[in-house]
C-alpha cells in the first residue's frame, strides 16, 4: 500500500515541489496549510503537473484541536513539516508572532505523532543556524552560532526540540534538513514562488523589478569582503532541494538507521554573489535588471555555502540543476503570474 506523507505547509513555496516530488514516488499526500502565505489554487496546479489532486486541509496547525482533528481524520506514516512564517525582518519587528506559530505548530504536531505513533518527521531548517560561520563551505559539524533574528531562532529552537525528544523516544527518527537558498519554479511552471506583499528574497525582487512590478532592485552592500563586494549565497533550484525530502522520507521509511537524529546541509555547495546572479540572469533571459548598491541589510552575512557531501553520501542526493535554470525557471514563472 501507498504510504501517506502529512505535508504541512504544502501550499507553499518549498512545500508544494515537494509534494509534487512525493506524488512523482507514488506517495499519497496530505496537504495542511493555513493559507497564510499561499493560495489554495496551488492544489489544483500541483494536480495539472501529477495528475493527482493532493488531499487538502485548510488548518491551522498552532490550533491544538484542529491538529488533533487532522491527526484522527487520517492514518499517516511520516510529516514533512514546512508550516512555518519565514520572514527575518518580520520576526524582529514581532517576535511573539513568530515564536507562537513556529513553536506551537511544531510541538502540536509532536504532541499528536506521539498520540497516534507516527515516527517519522522531516524537519524544514536553515543554514541561517550557521550564523557567521568562521570557516567554509559549513558542514553539520560546524557550530551552531547564536541567531541574528527571531526567526532564525525558532529554527534552532526547533532543533533542539526535536534532538530533545528524539533523546526520550528511541522510536522517534528526525532529519533536520537544513536549507540553503532556494530559487526557480517547477519545469512545468505550473508552481513556483508566490510572496504575498513586497518580496523580502533576492529572486522575487529580481524578477518582479524586471517584469515592472518593482522599479529597482536594491542591492544591499558592496563593501563585504567578497570578491566583488557583494554578499555570497549557496542558491539551489526548488525541485532539488524537494527531491532532498524524499531521499529523506525514503532513508526513514525504507531503510532504517541507527541514529534517530539527523541532520543535512541541503545546497548546490557552490556559492555566488548578488551580482554573479544579476549578471548570470540578464545572460540567461537577455533581460536588464534595473538595480542600485544600497546600504547593507541589518543581519545579512557576508557570504556561506555548504558543505553537501554528508547528503551525497547518505541520503544519496545531489543538487542536479545549474544556475542557469533555476534563473531562467524564476523569470518563465513571473512571466506567467502576470498572465494571471
Ligand atoms: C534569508 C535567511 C534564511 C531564510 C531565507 C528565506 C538569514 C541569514 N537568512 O536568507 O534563513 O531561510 O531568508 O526567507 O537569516 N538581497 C539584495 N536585495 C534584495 C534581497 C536580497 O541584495 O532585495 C541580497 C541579500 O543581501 C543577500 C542575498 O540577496 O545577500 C540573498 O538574500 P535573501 O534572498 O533574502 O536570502 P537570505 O538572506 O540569504
Amino acid at each position: 500500500m501507498n504510504k501517506t506523507i502529512l505535508v504541512t505547509g504544502g501550499t507553499g513555496y518549498i512545500g508544494s515541489h515537494t509534494v509534487v516530488a512525493l506524488q512523482e514516488k507514488g506517495y499519497k499526500v496530505i496537504i495542511a496549510d493555513n493559507l497564510a502565505n499561499s493560495e489554495k489554487e496551488v492544489i489544483y496546479n500541483i494536480e495539472k503537473i501529477s495528475h493527482v489532486l493532493p488531499q487538502f486541509e485548510p488548518i491551522d496547525l498552532a490550533n491544538e484541536q484542529a491538529c488533533e482533528a487532522l491527526f484522527n481524520k487520517y492514518s499517516i506514516n511520516a510529516v514533512i513539516h514546512f508550516a512555518a512564517y519565514k520572514y527575518v525582518n518580520e520576526s524582529v519587528n514581532n517576535p511573539l508572532r513568530y515564536y507562537k506559530n513556529n513553536l506551537i505548530s511544531l510541538l502540536n504536531v509532536l504532541n499528536e505523532m506521539k498520540k497516534h505513533n507516527i515516527c517519522n518527521i522531516v524537519f524544514s531548517s536553515s543554514c541561517t543556524v550557521y550564523g557567521t560561520p568562521d570557516t567554509l563551505p559549513v558542514t553539520e559539524t560546524s557550530p551552531v552560532k547564536k541567531s541574528m533574528s527571531p526567526y532564525g531562532n525558532t529554527k534552532q529552537v526547533a532543533e533542539e526540540i526535536l534532538e530533545d525528544n528524539c533523546k526520550a523516544d528511541r522510536h522517534l527518527k528526525v532529519i533536520s534538513l537544513r536549507y540553503f537558498n532556494p530559487i526557480g519554479a517547477h519545469p512545468s511552471i505550473k508552481i513556483g514562488e508566490t510572496a504575498k506583499g513586497i518580496p523580502q528574497n533576492l529572486l522575487p525582487y529580481l524578477t518582479q523589478t524586471v517584469i515592472g512590478k518593482r522599479e529597482f532592485l536594491s542591492v544591499f552592500g558592496n563593501d563585504y569582503n567578497t570578491p566583488d563586494g557583494t554578499c555570497i549565497r549557496d542558491y539551489i533550484h526548488v525541485m532539488d532541494l524537494a527531491y532532498a525530502h524524499v531521499c529523506a522520507i525514503e532513508r526513514m521509511l525504507h531503510m532504517g538507521s541507527d541514529i534517530n537524529y539527523e541532520v543535512f546541509n541541503v545546497g548546490t555547495g557552490k556559492g555566488y554573489s548578488v551580482l554573479e546572479i544579476i549578471q548570470t540572469f540578464e545572460k540567461v533571459t537577455g533581460m536588464k535588471v534595473n538595480f542600485q548598491f544600497k546600504g547593507r541589510r541589518e543581519g545579512d552575512i557576508a557570504q556561506i555555502w555548504a558543505d553537501t557531501s554528508l547528503a551525497n553520501k547518505v541520503l544519496k542526493w545531489e543538487a542536479l540543476y545549474a544556475l542557469e535554470d533555476m534563473l531562467l525557471s524564476a523569470w518563465k514563472w513571473e512571466k506567467e503570474l502576470a498572465k494571471s
